[in-house]
C-alpha cells in the first residue's frame, strides 16, 4: 500500500525534497526572526477564506472565529519554520491529520485552500520570492498529505505516519 507521504507527492506533484526544502535553512530567521511575516500571511489567507464567494468552502471554517484560526495557523507556521514553539505551548502536538478529522478535506477543498494560500503568499510583501516558492511547495504537499489522511481515517484505518509536515524537528 502507498504511504501517505507517497500519495501526497503523487497527488500534489511536489517531490518530498522540494516539500521539505523549508528545512534546508531556517525560514523564521531568514524572514527577520519575528512573527510578523507569519501574522501577515495568515491574516491575508484567512481574510480570503472567510470572504470566499464559494459558500461550500467558507462553511468548512464556520465553526471557528477568524481571529482564532489566524492565531492557530501563524503559531503553527512559526514553529514549523524554525521559530519558537508557540503552537505546541498553547495547543499541544500539531497532529495535523487528527485535527482535520472533523473537516471534509477533499481534493477539491485542498485546491481551494491552495488557491487562497497562493494568492496570500503572492501578496505578502514581508516574504521574499525564494521563501514564497519553498512555502508553497510545503503547503501543496501538506494539503495533499491531509487529503490522503482524510481518506484513510474515513476508511477506518489508523494514520501512524513518521511524516515531517507537523514536526518542528524533522523525523530521522
Ligand atoms: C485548522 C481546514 C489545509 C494547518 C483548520 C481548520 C479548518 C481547516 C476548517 C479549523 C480552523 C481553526 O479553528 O483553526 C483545512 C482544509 C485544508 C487545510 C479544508 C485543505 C487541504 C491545511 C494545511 C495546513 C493546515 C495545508 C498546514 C500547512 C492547520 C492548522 C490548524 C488548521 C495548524 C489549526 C489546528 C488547531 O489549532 O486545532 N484547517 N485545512 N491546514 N489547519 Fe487546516
Amino acid at each position: 500500500m502507498q504511504s501517505l507521504q507517497e500519495k501526497a507527492s503523487e497527488w500534489s506533484g511536489v517531490a518530498n525534497g522540494d516539500a521539505f526544502a523549508i528545512d534546508d535553512g531556517n525560514v523564521f530567521e531568514a524572514l527577520g526572526g519575528t512573527t510578523q511575516p507569519f501574522v501577515d500571511l495568515s491574516t491575508n489567507f484567512y481574510t480570503r477564506v472567510y470572504e470566499d464567494e464559494e459558500e461550500w468552502f467558507r462553511q468548512i471554517f464556520a465553526g471557528s472565529k477568524k481571529e482564532d484560526a489566524i492565531q492557530n495557523q501563524y503559531e503553527f507556521l512559526v514553529q514549523r519554520m524554525g521559530g519558537p514553539q508557540l503552537f505546541s505551548q498553547r495547543r499541544g502536538h500539531p497532529a495535523l491529520i487528527a485535527r482535520h478529522r472533523p473537516f471534509p478535506v477533499t481534493h477539491k477543498a485542498a485546491e481551494r485552500w491552495l488557491h487562497h494560500m497562493q494568492q496570500a503568499v503572492d501578496t505578502t510583501e514581508s516574504i521574499d520570492a525564494g521563501t514564497k516558492t519553498k512555502m508553497m511547495n510545503f503547503f501543496r504537499h501538506t494539503a495533499y498529505f491531509l487529503v490522503a489522511g482524510n481518506e484513510m481515517t474515513r476508511q477506518g484505518h489508523g494514520t501512524s505516519c513518521k511524516c515531517k509536515h507537523g514536526e518542528s524537528k524533522p523525523a530521522e
